[in-house]
């Protein structure tokens, strides 16, 4: 077959920028002759290739995400100073929706807690609130994650996903109780990202202009309401369409429809912290909506699509340690330990320089005394690589109490947080499952969490009949009853 030998208008060029001799057949000696290793352009194009892709996110390696903008349409500026959220402004952000568990190539609609990361690109650097669509999450101490995320990946001998890990570690560690509730719950399964609320999950500080502080939670609460998948529809999506909601998401803002979120802040004073009846710094807990009503400050909107999925969304970088003026941390331990592992698997995933990357960058100007290393690229000339100096470099010199700051006093330990009176592993998910259910919903739950013990080997098994008989005697008895069913069903005679 003879080949058409026209080149493209214009042709391609190397990465070196000079011009691509073919895009289609290699040099070699003779049409049917050996390859040669002076093809330059044929072994560019093989390594480039073999370095394609980085190393996925552990965890949170499947999803995708949209641009757009956040309007702040309330005026909070009574609680923070953050100059994003003063009356009127608007602010470009990127959000980036992700399964925890799966795999890069894991389909979107297994059940499982979905992530809510944003970047806010504000003119005082970069605000990066890392949520999930939950308001909780399965532990309070950071020492414990990496355990949590092995036990709900794979085996190390069959590579395979294992219910009883993910039961064991989830039953030896009780705090797990309410999020695993809510992950069982219809919530776990949510019909698209467009159809979910989004939450910071953990309690923040904000500090406003006089200097006064408050501990904040955020919600998103979609507009588009709250939709779920049935169990059978997203088993049978997961085969027929692997990538259902970032098809969704692409899809309808392609479209001109473009999801909308209100967000709302729980606020809670200073001082009363230190007597509220659970631990408002314990991520298993949320704050009860009578104490403290939601308090609106303003809408998000997704309106554009990334030009590139790579670049702009497996190289985004997001991290809760990404905070900006007027918005600080808390004695959260799960958020304090966030703080440093963001910023170092991105190190290691994408480059030393990764806050370069246009996704990444910054609106406002960098004038940073970190230097060099990988693909440095916006470089700093030959301004003064240290601080202090005599040549006009600026540098920062605050000394004194620290505004986002509390008081903190007393020997250093390795203890769990002290317990309040109503911290209790099992009393919110008790009452999520007793008075937030409706019976439909409590008849689901119990065959969701009955069909995922099926195969739960022992003492496993046993343990998560006690955990849900802990967290509701008769929802437990129920759990126990239809696993037992399933396994009359499956064996028969036994
Ligand atoms: C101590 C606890 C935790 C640690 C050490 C941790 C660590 C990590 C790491 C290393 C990544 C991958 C980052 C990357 O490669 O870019 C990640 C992703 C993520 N984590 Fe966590 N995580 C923790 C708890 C949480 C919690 C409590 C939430 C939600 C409230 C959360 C939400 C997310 C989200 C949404 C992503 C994906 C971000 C993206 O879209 O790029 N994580 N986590």
């Amino acid at each position: 077959m003879t080949e058409n030998t026209t080149r493209h208008a214009t042709g391609s060029t190397t990465q070196a920028g000079i011009p691509a001799v073919s895009d289609r057949n290699s040099l070699t000696v003779g049409p049917n002759g050996p390859i040669v290793l002076h093809d330059h352009h044929l072994v560019e194009t093989l390594a480039h290739f073999n370095r394609m892709n980085v190393p996925e996110r552990r965890p949170h390696a499947k999803g995708s995400g949209a641009f757009g903008t956040l309007k702040v349409t309330e005026d909070v500026s009574q609680y923070t100073k953050a100059d994003f959220l003063q009356p009127g402004k608007e602010t470009d952000l990127l959000l980036r929706f992700s399964t925890v568990a799966g795999e890069l190539g894991s389909p979107d609609t297994w059940r499982d807690v979905r992530g809510f990361a944003l970047k806010f690109y504000t003119e005082e650097g970069n605000f990066d609130l890392v949520g999930n669509n939950t308001p909780i999450f399965f532990l309070r101490d950071p020492m414990k994650f990496p355990h949590f995320i092995r036990s709900q990946k794979r085996l190390p001998d069959s590579g395979l996903r294992d219910g009883t890990m993910q039961w064991d570690f989830w039953t030896q560690n009780p705090e797990s109780a309410h999020q695993v509730t809510y992950l069982m719950g219809e919530r776990g399964l949510p019909k698209t990202w467009r159809e979910m609320n989004g939450y910071g999950s953990h309690t923040y500080m904000w500090v406003n202009e006089s200097g006064e502080k408050f501990w904040v939670k955020w919600h998103f609460l979609s507009q588009q309401g709250v939709e779920v998948l049935s169990n059978e529809e997203a088993e049978r999506l997961a085969g027929a369409d692997a990538e259902y909601h970032r098809r969704d998401l692409f899809d309808t803002i392609n479209a001109g429809d473009f999801p909308k979120w209100d967000l709302y802040v729980q606020v809670m004073p200073y001082e009363e912290a230190k007597t509220y009846r659970y631990n408002p710094f314990d991520l298993t807990k949320t704050w009860s909506k009578k104490d403290y009503p939601r308090i609106k400050v303003g809408t998000m909107e997704l309106n554009r699509n990334p030009e590139n999925h790579f670049a702009q969304i497996e190289q985004a970088a997001f991290s809760p340690g990404n905070m900006v003026p007027g918005i600080g941390m808390s004695p959260d331990k799960m958020l304090l330990g966030r703080n440093f592992a963001y910023a170092d698997a991105q190190r290691y995933r994408i480059g030393t320089n990764f806050q370069q990357l246009p996704v990444n960058r910054p609106k406002n100007e960098v004038h940073t005394y970190s230097f060099e290393g990988n693909m440095w690229y916006d470089h700093s000339g030959a301004r003064s690589v240290y601080a202090p100096n005599s040549f006009g470099d600026s540098w920062s010199d605050e000394t004194g109490a620290v505004d986002v700051s509390w008081e903190s006093d007393g020997e250093m330990v390795r203890e769990a947080y002290t317990l309040r009176e109503e911290d209790g592993d099992f009393v919110q998910p008790g009452i999520l499952i007793r008075e937030v259910f409706t019976d439909a919903q409590r008849d689901q739950f119990v065959e969701t969490v009955s069909g995922a013990l099926d195969g739960v080997q022992e003492p496993v098994l046993s343990n998560a009949f006690q955990y849900w008989k802990n967290v509701d005697a008769t929802i437990g008895q129920r759990i126990e009853d239809a696993v037992k069913a399933n396994l009359g069903d499956d064996t028969p005679g036994v």
